[in-house]
């Protein structure tokens, strides 16, 4: 996606070769042209799979997953890191480890909203090693539903979340890769 590589030339930061910085408009202020866009590119590229349900994880994948599910006409499901006391005991958890912030959280659902039979399509800001995707994987797959598809804004492909997705079948998709990058440059893949 064009429009998104040229907002991470000219405003993202890349801090070392794993950590690219975009709160300028993604992850702290939120440019909300752009994510009407991002939805938009994502609602193209999924239109033939399928979906009944649009599920992210909090926080900053809520903005382009919303912008997704309202396009596609479609619910949203937020899944949780945190167990809120206005949860009930339907409650199903993944063990999540980031990489980012080296530890380990529980993902959280009430299982009554991703019911058995639909297509799920997984959307988040970042995809770097995937174990934030493989623990939404197993929520909706306990829940007796598909996963139809995988979204990130942004793929780090020089880290290995694409691969182990793409290897496991899933059809992902990401609209800006990463090849590599370094303090002060970003190199994206050719498409
Ligand atoms: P993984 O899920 O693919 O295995 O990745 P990892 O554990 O490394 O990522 C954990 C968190 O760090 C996620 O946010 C993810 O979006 C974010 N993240 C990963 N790589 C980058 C990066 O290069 N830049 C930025 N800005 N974020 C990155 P989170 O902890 O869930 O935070 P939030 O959604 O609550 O904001």
């Amino acid at each position: 996606m064009e429009l998104l590589k040229e907002r991470i030339l000219k405003e993202g930061k890349a801090l070392n070769t794993e950590v690219l910085k975009v709160d300028m408009f993604l992850n702290q202020q939120v440019d909300t042209e752009l994510i009407d866009a991002i939805g938009g590119e994502f609602a193209r590229l999924f239109a033939d799979s399928g979906i009944t349900r649009v599920i992210t994880i909090e926080a900053s994948g809520i903005a382009p997953a919303y912008a997704t599910a309202r396009i596609m006409r479609l619910p949203l499901v937020i899944l949780k890191k945190a167990v809120s006391i206005a949860m009930d005991d339907s409650l199903i958890q993944a063990e999540v480890f980031s990489f980012t912030k080296q530890k380990s959280y529980q993902l959280t659902l009430q299982k009554e909203y991703i019911r058995p039979g639909d297509r799920v399509l997984i959307i988040d800001d970042f995809l770097a090693m995937g174990e934030a995707a493989f623990g939404a994987i197993s929520l909706v797959e306990r829940c007796d539903a598909t996963v139809g598809g995988i979204g990130a804004v942004i793929c780090k492909s020089h880290q290995p979340g694409l691969k182990r997705l793409l290897d496991a079948g899933y059809n992902v998709q990401a609209l800006a890769k990463i090849a590599e990058m370094g303090k002060d440059y970003i190199r994206f893949e050719e498409d």
